[in-house]
Formats: structure tokens, sequence, C-alpha cells
């Protein structure tokens, strides 16, 4: 069946609209990939969530996969699967968290700006969300297209920024982000990442400025000036017409490329109702 593809912003972004990702077989992934490659992030509707398994079948196909991240204190499991980041406002016994829980804070910095994984030198490509249960109001998933907000830098920054690299730092963003101070092992668990701030496609060559709040300073910069950067450059990528909102449906699974892309939740009555989304990522090289 030829795919159906609907657009989701004007310069990236698709919903497959007869698309089954528990049916995509392995000889098929370098068409999605190129699909992905285009359109940066692509959305596809099921009629019920993927199971977990499934979840993980089709990511793997995408790349060698995260597994566990290092432990937070007093993180318990909800789901029983190494690959999958629980993003959900559930505690391990499928109750929402309280206020004040510094897991929920932990999540709640997800609501900044950020690609996923930056602070691994071993960086994330693609982050596939898998909705399980949304909220009636709010929870939106904003994303922005870092192609396009690099294509229209000027000249003059775009020279300035070739040979730059920054550090990228987790608990830099829990923290920004509201979240509590990192314990010893905690920080030691998670040291800090340090990658160019502009970026390439190798298959397409198409280049792409690569932010996050997990950006603690620019290398080479003293930290007023690197902080002045900063925000010059967020200031620039998350103006109104780079961003895509996805409102989400039970069942939908978003895929964005993080090498392309950056993107933050949105908030949403989060001690009234349960928003259950499942995430698996995958890495640039197996580690
Ligand atoms: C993520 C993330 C945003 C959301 O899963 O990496 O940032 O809307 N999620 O839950
Ligand atoms: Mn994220």
């Amino acid at each position: 069946m030829p795919l159906t593809l609907k657009k989701l912003h004007p310069s990236f972004g698709a919903q497959l609209l007869n698309t089954d990702l528990r049916a995509i077989k392995p000889g098929a992934i370098g068409e999605f990939v190129d699909l992905m490659d285009e359109h940066a992030v692509c959305a596809v509707p099921h009629e019920v969530p993927l199971t977990n398994e499934q979840h993980i079948n089709f990511s793997k196909l995408l790349g060698p996969m995260e597994r566990s991240a290092k432990k937070i204190a007093g993180t318990g499991k909800r789901l029983p699967y190494n690959e999958i980041i629980d993003q959900s406002n559930l505690g391990p016994q499928g109750t929402i968290y309280k206020n004040g829980d510094r897991r929920l804070a932990f999540k709640r910095a997800n609501r900044l700006w950020h690609t996923d994984m930056s602070f691994y030198q071993v960086r994330a490509t693609y982050s596939i969300l898998s909705a399980h249960i949304v909220p009636p109001e709010g929870g939106n998933t904003e994303l922005i297209d870092m192609r396009a907000v690099y294509h229209d830098l000027p000249d003059a920054m775009k020279k300035r920024l070739d040979d730059m690299s920054a550090e990228h730092c987790y608990w830099h963003s829990r923290t920004l982000g509201g979240g509590p101070s990192p314990s010893i092992e905690e920080k030691a668990g998670r040291p800090p990442a340090i990658h160019p701030l502009v970026i390439e496609n190798r298959r397409t060559l198409r280049k792409s400025l690569y932010l996050a709040s997990h950006i603690r300073s620019i290398q080479g910069m003293e930290k007023n000036q690197g902080a002045k950067l900063l925000k010059e450059l967020n200031e620039f990528a998350t103006q109104k017409q780079y961003i895509l909102s996805y409102k989400w449906s039970v069942g939908d699974v978003l895929i964005w490329d993080n090498l392309a892309t950056m993107h933050r939740a949105t908030p949403f009555p989060d001690q009234t109702y349960v928003r259950d989304m499942r995430r698996t990522t995958c890495r640039e090289f197996e580690i």
C-alpha cells in the first residue's frame, strides 16, 4: 500500500496514516530512515498502544538501543524493561506522584527545550515515544526543526559557531527545571559530555544546530559570554514559526530525530490526570 502522509508543519513533521510499526520488516527500515531524514519527526497512530515488546522490537530496527539509565536514588521501576524509559507521572505502584516528590521534579525538567541524551558522549539518534494514557487537557509535545533554525541563522553567526563545542550535563537541566541537587553518587553516574554546536546529518549532509537545556557551558568561552550566546541562540530557535505542537491520542507513536530537532513536554494537571508515556531511545553506536 502506498504511504499516506500528512504534513504536520510547513518545514518538518509527518503523520503516517496507514503505517503499522508492528508490521515493519527489517528490510523496509531504510525507507523509514529516509522518511526521518526528510521530516525529522514522524507520528504514527495505532488503534491500541504498542505493547512494550512491540515498542522495543520496532525500536531495535532503528539502531543500537539505550538500555537502563544509571540509577537515580529512590527510583523504582513500574515497567520492568531496561529499554523503556517511563515518562509517565506514575510511581512504581501505578499511582500519581505527589507534588514535592523528587522523581516528579526531575520529570518536569522535560518541560525545558532539550534533545534527549545529549549529556552522553554517544548521542541519542531517535526517540520513540508511545502514548498509553493521555490527559484530557495539556500535555502536548512541542518540537523544533533545528535544521531550519540553522539554515535561517545570519551568516556571521554560522561562521562564529563553526568550530564551537558545548558541554552538556544532565544535572544542569534537572536543576534548571526546578529539581533538587543531585547526590555525589548521582553526579558521578552522569558526567558531562562535549559536542559540537553545529552538526551534520551523515546521509543528507544537512546541518543542524545542536542545542539543549543540558548545555552548561561553551568550550573556551568565559561563563557569562557563553551564557549570553546560548540565550541568543535559544531565543532564535524557539520562535513560534519553528515550533510544531503535537496533540496526542492514545496509541500514537511519535518518533523524532534528536540530531535534527529539539523538543519539550508542555504542562498538564499532573496531580489530577494520568499521562502514561513510554520512550525507547536509539544511540549512534553500541556502547
Ligand atoms: C521525552 C520527552 C516529552 C513529553 O520522552 O524524551 O521529552 O511530552 N517527552 O513527554
Ligand atoms: Mn526528551
